[in-house]
């Protein structure tokens, strides 16, 4: 069974990719970490996200590189969500995130377009969402938890510009598939969120 978890930035798409993994036994990729990666090879190049032949050359980043806990911090992100509009840059990631869906078994794999792109056959589609402003205050809940100072309106801010590019691009736009659950968990907790998640997947895939 593939599982494909599509949603915008800071849903709670990869917390529910995770929880369904683990309960159904099945591997996960989180595809973001492709994204970041070659974001953060970017930054150490010293490049512009912007220019296309910088962010196709960086796509050959080292394996290594996707342990690297840099990869989740917020500017690493905005450099993957600068990258990630480049047709080159989503092409060079291709094959890796469809092998991963196609390994015998089946697996969950979260990100923008898995549903839509990487994966349209998969058996169950999930499009996580939660209103921009709770998405906002939950990454700052959890920054300001890891110690870090930042002001709420920068986060919301960030999340808008990242809606943007990820709902704007020409390549593979993040858009719910035609046949995909919506789960809006806006006002919903970690825990009830997972268990509608899981009811989700059992009443589609039977
Ligand atoms: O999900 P995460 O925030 O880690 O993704 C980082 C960026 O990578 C996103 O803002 C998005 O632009 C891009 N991305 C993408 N397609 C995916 C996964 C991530 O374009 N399948």
């Amino acid at each position: 069974m593939i599982i494909a978890v599509d949603g915008p930035t800071a849903s709670g798409k990869g917390t529910i990719a995770k929880a369904l993994a683990a309960h159904f036994g099945l591997p996960h990729l989180d595809t973001g970490l492709l994204y970041r990666a070659v974001g953060r090879q970017v930054q150490l190049a010293g490049s512009n996200p912007d220019d296309p032949h910088a962010a196709a050359a960086a796509c050959d980043f080292p394996v290594s590189l996707l342990d690297d806990e840099i990869l989740r911090s917020e500017e690493v992100g905005g450099y993957a969500s600068r990258v990630s509009v480049h047709p080159a840059v989503r092409h060079a990631l291709y094959q890796r995130q469809r092998a991963f869906a196609l390994q015998e078994g089946g697996a969950v794999l979260d990100g923008r377009d898995i549903g839509t792109v990487i994966a349209p056959e998969a058996e169950v589609k999930l499009f996580v969402t939660a209103s921009p402003a709770e998405r906002a205050r939950r990454r700052w809940l959890e920054m300001t938890g890891r110690g870090i100072d930042v002001e709420l309106a920068a986060i919301e801010a960030d999340i808008a510009a990242r809606d943007a590019r990820d709902t704007g691009r020409k390549d593979a736009p993040l858009v719910a598939a035609a046949d995909a659950v919506v789960l809006d968990n806006t006002a919903m907790g970690r825990d009830e969120a997972i268990a509608a998640a899981i009811a989700a997947v059992i009443a589609r895939a039977g």
